[in-house]
């Protein structure tokens, strides 16, 4: 080679280098929008006796195999699958699966997203159920989850399969889960030193806790953070989140009435909800959401790290259509803008875009997630 071409090679190479994205940076561009598909969360569903080892039963995971189809036709790259295995493995040493047929479950959704050309993310979901099994999410028994669950799909395509460690750790320090996480990471690279992790931080993957938070050492991860904000109109009406007198709080405008302001309920006096209610005026409005997502973002941008939003919606029994599809349309909007990847919190269930009584995104909520890519 002649000197003239040999450096023009070596400025090609360079520059390359410098530019070069990691593949954690580079899958995630991919990721773009994505969904929820519950089925394999469900433990409630099972009996306690059993440590809810019966909740999922074949015959009816069989049905969520159009479900992918279904995704896919939508137009998303991303299906993200909640699953609890902690149901099926022993609750003490030598922590065994005690169910492997059950697992053929999840391998089979595993293989229907695929099929479907959908990116897909298995995501270790409720490992402590209602936490009244102490056992059951302590340290050593997640890891030797994790352990199980790299082995059995080490050899899955790095480039659509992503694990996703654990699904809002709670209660605990922020120290204890960081410490949880490097455990889990280790054994996970050393069964699979491809994949691409998905790691959230304590606090039920808030936002803040990202904020708070350093990266890991491991290069090959992106971030996530569940984005349910303003709180008093996502889960208005829910009974699951144990948040004293959002119960109460139904068909909640989005954004905020002055006119329709709910009263403090009782039960909430001096409580979160009562604060809620108090901010949601300021809570509910779009340039406050865009702020915190472009916080999110800048620590993204900070750190030089990918993130990605595994879970946003609202509760659908208990919110307008139209209001819902207004909030959709603010958070998309937003997410598109900053190129944030995500991942809607559900596909059917209790948070659906499906126009009621049946099973097709409604318009609104379709040009709520148009909304999406229109920003890019
Ligand atoms: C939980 C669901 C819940 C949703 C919204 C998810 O992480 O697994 O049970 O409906 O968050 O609260």
């Amino acid at each position: 080679m002649k000197r003239k071409q040999c450096l023009f090679f070596l400025i090609v190479v360079l520059t390359q280098a410098a530019f070069a994205q990691s593949p954690a940076q580079q899958r995630s561009d991919r990721l773009g929008l994505g969904m929820n598909l519950s089925y394999l969360d469900n433990w409630w569903k099972g009996s306690k006796e059993k440590h809810f080892s019966d909740f999922a039963k074949p015959e009816e995971a069989a049905k969520r195999e159009k479900a992918f189809f279904e995704i896919a036709k939508a137009g998303f790259k991303t299906v993200r699958i909640p699953i609890c295995f902690s149901a099926w493995m022993q609750l003490k040493r030598p922590y065994d699966w005690e169910n492997p047929k059950s697992l053929e479950m999840a391998d089979l959704f595993v293989k229907w997203a695929l099929a479907n050309k959908l990116n897909v993310i298995v995501d270790l979901h409720h490992t402590e159920f209602d936490g009244s099994i102490p056992e059951a999410a302590n340290a050593e028994r997640i890891v030797n989850l994790w352990l199980r669950i790299a082995e059995r799909y080490k050899n899955t395509d790095p480039e659509k399969v992503f694990f996703e460690l654990r699904n809002e750790p709670h209660d605990m320090p922020a120290e204890t889960w960081r410490w949880q996480a490097e455990q889990i990471i280790k054994v996970v690279r050393d069964i699979a030193p491809k994949h691409t992790l998905i790691v959230g931080f304590h606090d039920w993957n808030s936002r803040q806790a990202m904020l708070d938070s350093q990266p890991f050492a491991d290069k090959n991860i992106i971030y996530t953070f569940h984005y349910y904000d303003p709180f008093l109109f996502t889960h208005q009406g829910s009974t699951w989140s144990g948040v004293e007198g959002i119960q109460e709080i139904k068909f909640l405008p989005f954004p905020f009435v002055k006119e329709k302001n709910p009263k403090v309920p009782q039960i909430a006096q001096g409580k979160w909800v009562e604060k809620l209610i108090g901010s949601y005026s300021d809570d509910s409005k779009a340039e406050k959401m865009f702020k915190d997502l472009k916080a999110a973002k800048d620590w993204s941008e900070k750190n030089k790290v990918p993130i990605f939003v595994g879970e946003f919606g609202s509760f659908a029994e208990t919110a307008t259509p139209d209001d819902r599809c207004r909030h959709a349309k603010v958070v998309y909007s937003a997410l598109g803008k900053l190129r944030i990847p995500n991942a809607w919190w559900e596909w059917d269930g209790g948070f659906t875009m499906f126009k009621s009584g049946s099973s097709e995104i409604s318009d609104c909520m379709r040009v709520a997630i148009d909304s999406y890519s229109k920003q890019n």
